[in-house]
């Protein structure tokens, strides 16, 4: 992301982290249970991370499902959602199995290999167009070989229903509020470099959601 683009998400997103966990309890909260628990399903003693944590209940979910000699990290680029995090997390007795920063997912500083897995939800479809591809390589770079990604996004698969055209509409309209776009997750995945092992097509109001699983070929 341009420095402008990255200060325009954190700003925004630093607006809403105080009420973002609630909004998110209500409309994404259900696909993302779906990804962690039948798509991605972590395993005892995974490394893994969480790029766009939003307000940390996946890194929550992670941390208990990775167990005590598993490890979770997280990167946002929003310091507000960094305390939402941060709390959520305090006193939950899993909080040193996590590890937390503020940065940008498309220039992320960890080594190469780390991860067993990635996991990002409503979060790659904030990125421009060209910066995808960037967010996805840097992904592929810190997976080790044989690493898993999930992706769950707003998708442009599906009916061009009235729900999706009222949607692309707000988006456009209204930018800073409606901020993720549908966009073809598993096509997104397998261009920048991923074989897809798992899919599902789900509906969140009558707009197409996508879960994608792959790995780096
Ligand atoms: C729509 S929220 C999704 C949060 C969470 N993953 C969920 O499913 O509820 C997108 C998150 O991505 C973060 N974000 C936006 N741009 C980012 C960037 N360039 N790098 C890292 N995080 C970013 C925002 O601060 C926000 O927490």
């Amino acid at each position: 992301m341009s420095v402008e683009q990255s200060e325009a998400a954190r700003a925004s997103y630093n607006r809403m982290s105080r009420v973002y966990g609630l909004l998110s309890n209500s409309s994404e909260k259900k696909f993302v249970e779906v990804a962690i628990r039948q798509v991605l399903e972590p395993r005892d003693g995974e490394v893994i991370l969480e790029p766009g944590f939003g307000a940390g209940q996946v890194l929550l979910a992670l941390a208990r499902m990775v167990g005590p000699t598993g490890r979770v990290c997280g990167i946002d680029v929003s310091d507000g959602m960094v305390a939402a995090a941060r709390r959520r997390l305090a006193g939950s007795g899993v909080e040193d199995r996590v590890e937390i920063r503020r940065g940008d997912a498309s220039s992320m500083p960890y080594a190469d290999a780390t991860f067993d897995a990635v996991f990002m939800s409503f979060t790659l479809e904030l990125f421009p167009d060209d910066e995808i591809p960037v967010v996805l390589s840097e992904c592929r770079r810190v997976l080790e070989p044989g690493g898993r990604i999930c992706v769950a996004s707003m998708s442009a698969r599906g009916k061009n229903g009235l729900m999706m055209r009222s949607y692309v509409w707000a988006h456009r309209r209204f930018p800073h509020f409606v901020d993720c776009r549908p966009i073809f997750a598993r096509k997104t995945l397998e261009d920048a470099g991923f074989e897809v092992l798992d899919e599902k097509l789900l509906s969140m109001w009558g707009l197409p959601v996508e879960i994608v699983l792959g790995r780096p070929k």
